[in-house]
């Protein structure tokens, strides 16, 4: 077994993390970025999430048909989006379709914003439909490791409307098992309590491999754990309260 030691400032790092208005952003670590297209130099995303995006919009051949809208956002491009659509398109709007600074995800580098090519994309709403090369997209974004953030019917968890546009990266298997469940972020964050360090796991079978996933609650100042010696592993904090830790057993 191996000991991993886990501090306070751990809990709002890593790719589950919960970013929303009861969640805001509690890291200031500054985030490694890279443009996810590089025709589109200035729509950055996280190191990983925009190599994972490269890759899977590669995959299916969608250069020139899928645009970059909005990547990674700093606080103060997020203050002045709000402010923006506040005076543009009022508070009912702007509530619904834009998180206020510090509770958008965009500020974490995890989260983009998606258009189908046009001669007029909307910034704040592009369209991203259900059907063609941005319905292939769909297909195997979890495979990559990205959600769609806010889904039609998850309003009242979300606390934003259904945004068809909007990409989430969580990793896989994470993604996977999200959409699986038809879950949003904050329902699997909170799903996760049911598989503790202490408990049960949850376990997902795939051919030959499997994957163990389960919860660590924080302790007050450092949080302890045990993992096999030989097992790969991920730790993402989940913003909230605690850890989400992922096994890929051997
Ligand atoms: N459109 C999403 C909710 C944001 O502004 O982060
Ligand atoms: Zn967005």
């Amino acid at each position: 077994m191996r000991t991993v030691n886990l501090y306070k400032d751990d809990v709002g790092r890593g790719s589950l993390i919960l970013v929303n208005l009861n969640h805001p952003i509690k890291s200031s670590m500054k985030i490694p970025l890279m443009p996810v297209d590089a025709e589109y130099k200035d729509i950055c995303m996280e190191t990983k999430a925009s190599t994972l995006l490269s890759r899977l919009l590669d995959t299916i051949g969608s250069k020139g048909k899928i645009i970059p809208v909005s990547g990674y956002r700093s606080k103060e491009e997020q203050e002045q989006i709000y402010e923006e659509s506040l005076k543009e398109n009022g508070m009912e709007f702007t509530r619904k379709y834009v998180a206020l600074p510090d509770r958008s995800e965009h500020q974490t580098g995890l989260a983009i914003d998606l258009s189908e090519k046009s001669e007029s994309i909307d910034f704040i709403r592009p369209d991203f439909p259900y059907t063609g090369i941005c319905g292939e997209f769909r297909q195997k974004a979890a495979r990559y490791g990205f959600i769609e953030r806010y889904a039609k019917g998850k309003e009242r968890t979300t606390g934003i409307s259904h945004e068809p546009w909007h990409f989430r990266y969580v990793g896989y298997p994470h993604s996977q098992i999200i959409k699986n469940h038809h879950m949003s972020l904050e329902e699997y964050i909170e799903h996760m309590k049911e598989f503790p360090y202490e408990g049960k796991h949850y376990f997902l079978k795939e051919k030959s491999r499997m994957t163990e996933v389960f919860y660590v609650r924080k302790d007050s100042h450092k949080t302890t754990i045990d993992l096999p010696d030989n097992d790969l592993y991920q730790i993402s904090g989940n913003n909230v309260d605690g850890f989400i830790v992922t096994l890929w057993r051997q």
